[in-house]
């Protein structure tokens, strides 16, 4: 799918706001922490604890997720492949401005296909796409099936379901592995926290 800009005599309109000066007003970098993982693998529940930690410590960290996104900005897309790739080109989109602005971005979706999250990593500045895979076996999220979307998909209710009847190609490197089926919530959190601590990302506690 071509991302050129259909639009023709459209020029770049620099800001005068520098990426240091962000950072001196925040006092942390700005980075697009992605979770990729199959439908209840827990990205959404690990995401929305890392930002209340951030928040908690004075960080600007802000959580995008499929299912609310879906509802708002991309309520025109399905689960076709076309629309799950622009689905994720609009997300990666929204997270290079968030970052843009100073925010700490962790994004949930499922983001099944390796090409859509390659795109993303290559939009983003190096360094600031940090790829997360929530690692959690398809039989333990089919036994939680928190929002009983597996049932209906095995009995064909949903068509295209990611880990049923479509396909959840996982990361080859990513920056971060979550064994959500072993580990526990704080614990998975505390290892996303340990990397943006480790590359940086954030300050050490004073
Ligand atoms: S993605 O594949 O395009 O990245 P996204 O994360 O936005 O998906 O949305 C996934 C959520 O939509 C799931 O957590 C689930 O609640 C819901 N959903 C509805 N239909 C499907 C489907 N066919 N496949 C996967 N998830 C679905």
């Amino acid at each position: 799918m071509s991302t050129e800009p259909k639009s023709k005599n459209i020029t770049w309109s620099h800001s005068h706001v520098t990426a240091e000066e962000r950072r001196a007003l925040t006092g942390h970098g700005a980075v697009t922490v992605w979770f990729t993982g199959l439908s209840g693998s827990g990205k959404s529940t690990i995401a929305t604890t890392v930002e209340r930690q951030l928040v908690e410590h004075g960080r600007h960290a802000y959580v995008l997720d499929g299912d609310n996104i879906r509802q708002g900005l991309n309520s025109n897309l399905g689960f076709s492949p076309e629309d799950r790739t622009e689905n994720i080109r609009r997300i990666g989109e929204v997270s290079k401005l968030f970052n843009d602005a100073g925010v700490i971005v962790l994004t949930a979706f499922i983001s099944p296909y390796r090409a859509d999250r390659d795109r993303v990593r290559e939009t983003l500045p190096e360094g600031t796409f940090v790829e997360v895979l929530v690692d959690c076996p398809l039989e333990e999220c089919e036994k939680r099936d928190v929002k009983g979307l597996y049932k209906k998909a095995r009995a064909g209710e949903i068509p295209e379901f990611t880990g049923i009847s479509a396909p959840f190609e996982e990361p080859e490197k990513p920056e971060i592995v979550l064994a959500t089926a072993e580990s526990s919530v704080d614990e998975c959190a505390q290892q996303v926290l340990d990397y943006l601590l480790k590359t940086g990302v954030i300050p050490a506690q004073q």
